[in-house]
This record gives C-alpha cells, sequence and structure tokens, in this order.
C-alpha cells in the first residue's frame, strides 16, 4: 500500500495541534524559540533522558478539552543518520493519531521527513492494522526538502509494494504493466520477442512457468540536455522456487521478493522526472518466473545468450545471473552507455558475508564505487565495497560451452565474488557495478524506518547518485 501519510510544512504551531513534538539537543537544551509553559529541563532530568536520538519523552498537559500530550524528542548529534532515527521514532509514537506536529531540528530535513513517511509503511492484505499517523504537520521546515523526501519516500513504498505483492498475483507480464504506469516511454519484449532477439537466458529461465517472461525497458530524458547516459538493470524473478534444482520450503518462502531489484529500477525510473534528474537513464527489467515443470530448463543444459555467448547451466536456482547476462549484454550492445549498474537479490551468500545491514557493491570502475558508496551514505542504504577476484573466475570454467552458471566443485567458494564475475563477463568493457541486494532486500524487523518483508534497499541510494549528476 502506497504510504498515506501526508507531510506538510507551516511556519507556526497551529493552535490546535493535539499531539505536538518538539526536539532538544544532545546537552538537554530545549529549543527555546518554542513557549510550552513546561518545566522542559526538569522533566528531561526526571525522565532522566540522555539526548539520545530515537529518545522520546512524552509528557502528558492541560488542554482546553481535557488532556493533550506533548513529546519531547532527542535528535542526538543532529546528524542526517540521527535526524532519521528521531523521526521514525516519532511517527512510530503517533501511530492512530490524525495529525502529529513535529517542530523540526535544524539539520537535514530531507532526511528527516523521508524517515518519518517511511516509519509510517505498512503492508497488509485484508483488514487494515492499526492505523498509522495520517498527517505530518512540520513546523519551520524547508519546504523544498520536504517535497524531495515525499518523492523518495513514495518510491520506496512502492518498491516495497510490488515486492511485498505475492506472486500469485505478481507475473513479468503483471511487471510490465506496474512499469508502464510509470508515465515513462516503454518498450516491453514478449516471449515470441524474446526468442526472435536471442535474449535465451530470459527464456531458458522462465521455460517451465506458466506466466512468460518479458524484457522491459523505461526511458528517461531529462529537459536539458544531458552530459551522461546512466543503464539501470533490476532482476526481476517474480517467484524463484529454484526450479528444477528446487529450494527447499525455508529457502522458498521468502523468493517472491527475488524481484526487489527490477521493483527498484522501476520505481526510481518513476522518480526521476519530478526529482529533475540531470542525467538519461534507460532501465531494464529482466523478468521471469523460475519454476519446475515438464519443460523447465534442466540441469546440464546450455543455452545460448544475448550477443551469442554460451552457457552450461549447472544449476537452475543461479537463474538471476542468467537473466541478468542477456539484459547487461543487450545494453552493451545497444544502448551505448556511460555507465552501468544493475540491481539484483543474487545470492544468499552475500547475506552470510554482509548481514543484513549493507548491501554489496562490485565495480569495474574506482570512481563509479566511490560514487555509489557516498551515496549510500548520504542515502542511508549502505554498501560495502567487495573485491572481483580474478582467479575466482577460473571456477566457472566448462568443458562444454563458453562458461558454467555456477562452480561445479567447491575450489573458490566465495558464492557472491562467483556471481558477480560471471555478471562482469557480460557487462561489456564500460564502467559498471553490481550491487548485490540479497542480504538487505529483506528485513525481519518492523522497526525504524523498517517494516518486516520487503525494504526497497537501493532506491534512495539510486536516486541519490542520479540526482546528483
Ligand atoms: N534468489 C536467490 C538468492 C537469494 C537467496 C535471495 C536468499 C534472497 C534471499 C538466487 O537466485 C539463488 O538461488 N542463488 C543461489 C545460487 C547458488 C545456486 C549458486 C544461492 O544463493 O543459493
Ligand atoms: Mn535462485
Ligand atoms: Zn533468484
Amino acid at each position: 500500500m502506497p504510504i498515506e501519510t501526508t507531510a506538510t510544512v507551516v511556519a507556526e504551531i497551529p493552535d490546535d495541534a493535539e499531539l505536538l513534538a518538539v526536539p532538544y539537543a544532545a546537552d538537554l537544551d530545549p529549543v527555546h524559540a518554542v513557549e510550552l509553559h513546561l518545566p522542559v529541563p526538569d522533566l528531561l532530568a526526571h525522565y532522566e533522558a540522555k539526548g539520545e536520538a530515537g529518545e522520546i519523552v512524552d509528557v502528558p498537559v492541560a488542554r482546553a478539552g481535557g488532556v493533550g500530550r506533548v513529546l519531547l524528542y532527542g535528535v542526538g548529534d543532529g546528524s542526517p543518520k540521527a535526524l532519521r532515527k528521531a523521526a521514525a521514532a516519532l511517527t512510530r509514537r503517533a501511530k492512530g493519531r490524525d495529525t502529529l506536529t513535529v517542530v523540526v531540528p535544524a539539520g537535514d530535513h530531507a532526511a528527516f521527513a523521508e524517515a518519518a513517511l517511511l516509519a509510517a509503511y505498512s503492508f497488509k492484505i485484508g483488514e487494515p492494522g492499526k492505523k498509522t499517523v495520517r498527517a505530518l504537520v512540520l513546523v519551520g521546515a524547508d519546504e523544498e526538502q520536504v517535497r524531495r523526501a515525499q518523492t523518495v519516500a513514495r518510491a520506496v513504498a512502492l518498491t516495497r509494494d510490488l515486492a511485498n505483492t505475492p506472486a500469485s498475483v505478481k507475473n513479468p507480464a503483471w511487471l510490465a504493466e506496474q512499469a508502464a504506469e510509470r508515465g515513462l516511454p516503454v518498450r516491453v519484449w514478449d516471449e515470441e520477442q524474446l526468442r526472435a532477439d536471442g535474449f535465451g537466458g530470459i527464456l531458458a529461465v522462465g521455460q517451465g512457468s506458466a506466466s512468460p517472461p518479458r524484457l522491459i525497458q523505461l526511458s528517461y530524458t531529462p529537459a536539458e540536455p544531458a552530459q551522461r547516459h546512466v543503464v539501470l538493470v533490476g532482476k526481476g524473478i517474480t517467484f524463484d522456487s529454484g526450479g528444477l534444482s528446487l529450494k527447499p520450503n525455508e529457502n522458498m518462502k521468502t523468493q517472491k521478493t527475488d524481484m526487489a531489484g527490477g521493483a527498484v529500477v522501476i520505481a526510481v525510473l518513476g522518480a526521476l522526472a519530478e526529482l529533475g534528474a540531470p542525467v538519461r537513464v534507460t532501465g531494464l527489467v529482466a523478468a521471469a518466473e523460475n519454476m519446475p515443470s515438464g519443460t523447465s530448463q534442466r540441469p546440464s543444459d546450455v543455452i545460448t545468450h544475448y550477443g551469442g555467448r554460451t552457457v552450461e547451466v549447472l544449476n537452475t536456482d543461479a537463474e538471476g545471473r542468467l537473466v541478468m547476462a542477456d539484459a547487461l549484454a543487450y545494453a552493451d550492445a545497444e544502448l551505448d552507455p556511460d555507465v552501468v549498474v544493475d540491481i539484483a537479490t543474487l545470492t544468499g551468500a552475500i547475506t552470510v558475508a554482509l548481514g543484513r545491514n549493507l548491501g554489496a557493491v562490485y565495480a569495474s570502475d574506482d570512481l563509479l564505487a566511490k560514487q555509489l558508496l557516498e551515496a549510500g551514505e548520504a542515502s542511508d542504504d549502505r554498501l560495502w565495497r567487495m573485491p572481483l577476484i580474478d582467479e575466482y573466475a577460473a571456477g566457472l570454467e566448462s568443458s562444454i560451452a563458453d562458461m558454467a552458471n555456477v562452480e561445479s566443485g567447491s575450489t573458490y567458494g566465495a558464492g557472491s565474488i562467483t556471481a558477480a564475475l560471471f555478471l562482469r563477463e557480460f557487462s561489456g568493457k564500460r564502467p559498471w557495478a553490481h550491487l548485490d541486494i540479497a542480504g538487505v532486500g529483506r528485513s525481519m524487523v518492523d522497526e525504524g524506518t523498517l517494516s518486516k518483508g520487503a525494504t526497497g534497499f537501493g532506491v534512495r541510494l539510486l536516486l541519490e547518485w542520479l540526482t546528483r549528476g
């Protein structure tokens, strides 16, 4: 469900504010500009407040109609990270209320408003749960920054919605319809067109499913002539059962979110115009459902990718790299990009390496890696650079095809690295980065800006990067 909470900016505290939040700094200094008629320092001392971000001192106050509340909230060091934490805590505390009026602290109002909105996200099919706060009234906030935050939060929510949607509802054609609703030129290859153009990887992965695969292309052109052309490629596996290399149930039940990378690409493309991004961007989503059936590809099949490279499929559960390879090869051959960035829930191994808080970035280019790492820090979608260890590529040798899709033995291990090395073969010689978001794509907790299930990781990162130019 899209975030229904609205964020508006006002100059003064409205007289009828039913629930008012007022910040205090790390030194417990109350904001003097606000006359609360409360002994704020005494209250903070009484509740043993420390001034940390996320801390809230909930004070009942006399109101004309009875008892109202003031939320005194800590902002820590006032950094964007601290403001995000403070804002998310406020939204969560205001659950079930119509309006939360917040006197905003000094600092990054985009980060503050974005986190406040994201904390309001929930996904529920059927009776809605306890309603989130309906309206955030931000006193003294920067209008421009709040507008930006709203656009970004909506894009994150769209990504979460697409990824949280059950696979009984979504399939590759459905994903293409969602892409077509973004108000941008879209091109969709159906099965026949995929065959005609030689997209052997996408076809092979999709051939076991009753729902045929698609390749989806979205195009954004800025108002001013652009200096750069960026191609984003997203993995769009609408359900990953593993195929004939079937997953056990425990691993399979999370795999409706295996199109999270594709959802990021769709939502990012949809938000670029509103944010006035100065670069030309083409989004590609390689969409297929990976299912076992009498028509599925088999372990040991050899497939021919877009552009002619052959791959021996030793494990049908390593399907993401097969669909991504086609899209990367197509981007290199046909789109003439300056930079290619792909995003995929590619390997369980990356969760072992980095856990659920850091996404992985692999890059053929140091400057691109640096830009993405910086955008990650700034946007709160944090990344860690992983190495492309050339020697490990030997693990992907095949005796009958150009490459195998997985290591046949376990000489090298490093499942996320070998997957990245596989993709590198198809990305051409251009600056290329690969984001493995299998660990960060889903959250186990409903906390802060996160809700259980799909996280939308990558949207804030890529929007930050693309709007910087
Ligand atoms: N979609 C999975 C990766 C994944 C695992 C995403 C857990 C999110 C949570 C991917 O297609 C996959 O199955 N990868 C295999 C690769 C292996 C067969 C080489 C894996 O990680 O086990
Ligand atoms: Mn798989
Ligand atoms: Zn997968």
